[in-house]
């Protein structure tokens, strides 16, 4: 038997996408060429006297930035630029309304804050075509504003510590795509990055540690990096970071964890933890039962904290965290006990709502107002209380419809620590996976909300954390292309289609994003594979992220050196191993990005067959149900959501279904055992044959000790029943326990 077939599928011409829109990333609200030919210019010049310095000071840096697209070295033709004040009072004011125009002879801008002057001249140079010793404009009009008031990205500095200028720079290309609001997350278990005169050792002995996680949490053994590693910013650092930050139209929002993600406080001032035990700033990532007591020592203690934090920072909203935080402790603390009794609370999470309004009470007697993950909603949102939506849609649904405002970040389309590409190939993130087309589909008003609680979205934002994340460079990475995708959502109102926005990005966005010598993935443009299965074996095709298909190398990797075979095709049909397995690799070639993607194939003697499945899979993890077992492809490590078939109702039972009787010598079956995700391996797996698929008999059975069980088959049969035997429940002290475990298989390996 011949060991596989080609199809030929080859592509003449790529269609092209026609552009009725302008480059500009965010999408402006109206922009229209005016009839008339582009004009051809050298020099940009705007008269920027009268404007506040730090401003004009902007607008100089990023012509620094953009030298080419202000000026050429060619005879001076200039084209001025005029500023002004918008003279209408009436449109979206609020929101960073201007108006831009060119008209052949002069480009002007009329702006009504601060920030929409930036704004517009952002557009501008984006509208400014480098024709090499030449500039060019088209004539055009645009008025332009933000859909929502609050348009954030946020920077964990705790995980890792980040410079002043590393953050001022986070800052500055924020600005230059329109985002307004920087959430500064500044406390943590593992760092206090912030100075406080009143508490001298959050930052002396805080914001150090003396061991971090080496490779992922999930990994093991665990290995630890022993080095002194951290640091934090002065007042006057972060003084000089607001003052740069509001010359962007940048709010910066501070972060002070709590009760939660204190361990590195509490290493500081043990006294304000429930135990009092002394334990070091901790280099280990997740939850800790070690919080804040709910005690008035530790609530003054946080108040003094807030009203430093407040001098610095002059935004409305100061975020006080919320999140992850266990009740362990407050459950044996007597003090904790003493507070639910004298307050007449019914449990530990009104405590914490307890515990959050004495903060809410002290911010808005100072003129703030608060804001904090979800979990705040536990027990009681108190009653000025904003709240940032994290752990989906339905915190900020519920407290939008209670009337109070919020911020969309929900994990699945928001958290830029996920990854944005296939986990086996792109660096060691958090996990997840959010790519690039899932960000820019989201929409930061959830269905659920009532026409009316609609007001109460203020925005979105996307989050940066930073346990996986050592260098800038690699912040970068995380964050663009993805920011770009998100600033589409909160800024317009129009934003055309991902095709398009992709067209952007490498028609324009990318050489803006190369000027300003920015770190960007291509993670996005990578080919993928689809599989699909057929009579006796299954196909694999490679398509570009425009959906077209792409060409594919083949190299069959288990021959000797010489005899390796290298085709070319877009789509490539295996046919069922009928000798040996072989494996190949196959590498699918994008060329407008210049990427590509490989994955190994395994042809083996069960490609194709078919599965029956009795217990059906959980129908977020059943992607490519009829497949997944049977296409000679293995799950990703580190799992991250597809390429395997999850199940979580005890034993799993299927049944795979022969063409004729075959005799298999052995399979080999794959679970996958990530027990903090909740997935345990199986017990034990049971295998029975039938010819008539009414008569089984069981012809092996092997325990499983790892993710990987050969079993020994004998005889020949049409068909297999595979039982998983799975535990009843995740046993004690691991995640989830109680519960009953996720079961994750892939690959049946058939020998
Ligand atoms: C969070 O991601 N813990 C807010
Ligand atoms: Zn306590």
């Amino acid at each position: 038997m011949k060991p596989i077939t080609l199809l030929f599928l080859f592509l003449f011409g790529v269609t092209s996408v026609s552009f009725s829109q302008s480059h500009v990333i965010p999408t402006p609200q109206f922009y229209e060429q005016s009839p008339g030919e582009s004009f051809k210019f050298s020099i940009l010049i705007a008269d920027i006297t009268g404007l506040p310095k730090g401003t004009s000071d902007v607008l100089l840096s990023w012509n620094n930035t953009f030298r080419h697209l202000v000026e050429k070295k060619s005879d001076a033709i200039p084209v001025a630029l005029k500023v002004r004040l918008h003279q209408t009072t009436e449109k979206h004011p609020e929101n960073d309304f201007y108006e831009l125009s060119f008209n052949g002879k002069f480009a002007d801008i009329q702006y009504t804050t601060p920030a929409s002057l930036l704004y517009a001249y952002s557009t501008l140079l984006q509208l400014i075509e480098d024709e090499g010793n030449q500039l060019s404009i088209h004539p055009f009009t645009l008025k332009d504003h933000a859909q929502f008031p609050w348009r954030g990205l946020h920077l964990d500095v705790c995980r890792h510590f980040f410079t002043v200028d590393e953050v001022k720079r986070y800052i500055d290309i924020m600005s230059f795509y329109k985002y307004n609001t920087f959430h500064w997350h500044l406390t943590d278990d593992q760092g206090w990055r912030i100075e406080i005169k009143k508490y001298p050792l959050l930052t002396e002995i805080g914001a150090y540690r003396d061991s971090t996680l080496n490779d992922h949490y999930n990994t093991s053994p665990r290995t630890w990096n022993t080095e002194h590693y951290g640091g934090f910013y002065t007042q006057e650092q972060i003084k000089e970071v607001v003052r740069y930050a509001s010359d962007r139209g940048v709010t910066i929002v501070p972060e002070i964890e709590m009760p939660g993600h204190a361990r590195a406080a509490l290493a500081a001032y043990p006294q304000l933890s429930c135990t009092g035990m002394q334990q070091p700033v901790t280099g280990l990532w997740g939850v800790f039962d070690d919080i804040f007591c709910s005690k008035q020592e530790t609530i003054s203690f946080l108040q003094d904290v807030l009203t430093e934090v407040i001098e610095l920072f002059p935004s409305e909203y100061i975020h006080i965290g919320g999140d992850e935080a266990p009740k362990t402790r407050w459950k044996a603390c007597e003090k904790c006990q003493n507070n639910i009794r004298n307050h007449q609370l019914k449990d530990e999470h009104e405590l914490q709502s307890w515990f959050i309004r004495q903060m809410d009470e002290f911010l808005t007697k100072k003129g703030r107002k608060l804001i904090g993950w979800d979990e705040i909603l536990e027990g009681g949102l108190s009653p000025n209380a904003a709240v940032m939506s994290w752990r989906g849609e339905e915190g900020g649904i519920a407290a939008a419809n209670e009337q109070h405002e919020v911020v969309m970040t929900p994990g699945s389309h928001c958290y830029f620590d996920h990854y944005q590409g296939d986990s086996q190939t792109e660096p060691l993130a958090f996990g997840g996976y959010t790519p690039l087309e899932k960000v820019y589909a989201y929409n930061p008003v959830p269905a659920g909300i009532s026409a009316e609680n609609k007001q109460y979205i203020l925005g979105a934002q996307a989050n940066l954390w930073t346990e996986y994340i050592a260098d800038f460079k690699q912040v970068e990475y995380m964050v663009y292309p993805r920011a770009l995708a998100m600033i589409q959502n909160t800024w317009s109102e129009n934003k055309p289609d991902y095709q398009t926005f992709i067209q952007t990005l490498s028609n324009r966005q990318f050489d803006l994003l190369k000027a300003w010598n920015v770190n960007y993935a291509l993670s996005f443009a990578k080919p993928v594979f689809q599989i699909t299965k057929e009579d006796r074996g299954i196909v694999i095709t490679g398509t570009s992220i425009e959906k077209n298909p792409v060409n594919m190398a083949l190299k069959c990797t288990s021959q000797k050196k010489g005899k390796e075979l290298i085709i070319m095709g877009s789509s490539i049909y295996f046919s069922r191993s009928g000798s040996d397995t072989k494996t190949y690799r196959i590498t699918a070639f994008e060329n407008k990005f210049h990427s590509s993607s490989t994955i190994n194939f395994i042809n083996h003697k069960g490609i194709g067959l078919d599965i029956e499945f009795i217990t059906p899979p959980n129908k977020r993890y059943a992607h490519n149900l009829e497949s997944t077992l049977i296409d000679g492809i293995l799950g990703a490590r580190p799992w991250n959501g597809s390429q395997w078939l999850g199940f979580n109702q005890g034993n799993v039972e299927f049944i795979v279904r022969t063409d004729e009787k075959i005799n298999y010598k052995s399979v080999i079956a794959s679970a996958l055992n990530a027990t903090t995700s909740w997935i345990h391996l199986p017990e034990s797996i049971i295998v029975y044959a039938s010819d008539d698929g009414n008569n089984w008999k069981e012809i092996a059975r092997q325990k499983v000790t790892g993710e990987q069980t050969k079993i020994a088959l004998k005889g020949k049969h049409k068909q297999l029943k595979f039982v998983y035997t799975a535990l009843e429940a995740i046993p004690e002290g691991m995640p989830g326990e109680g519960y009953k475990p996720f079961t994750f298989l892939d690959e049946l390996i058939f020998e």
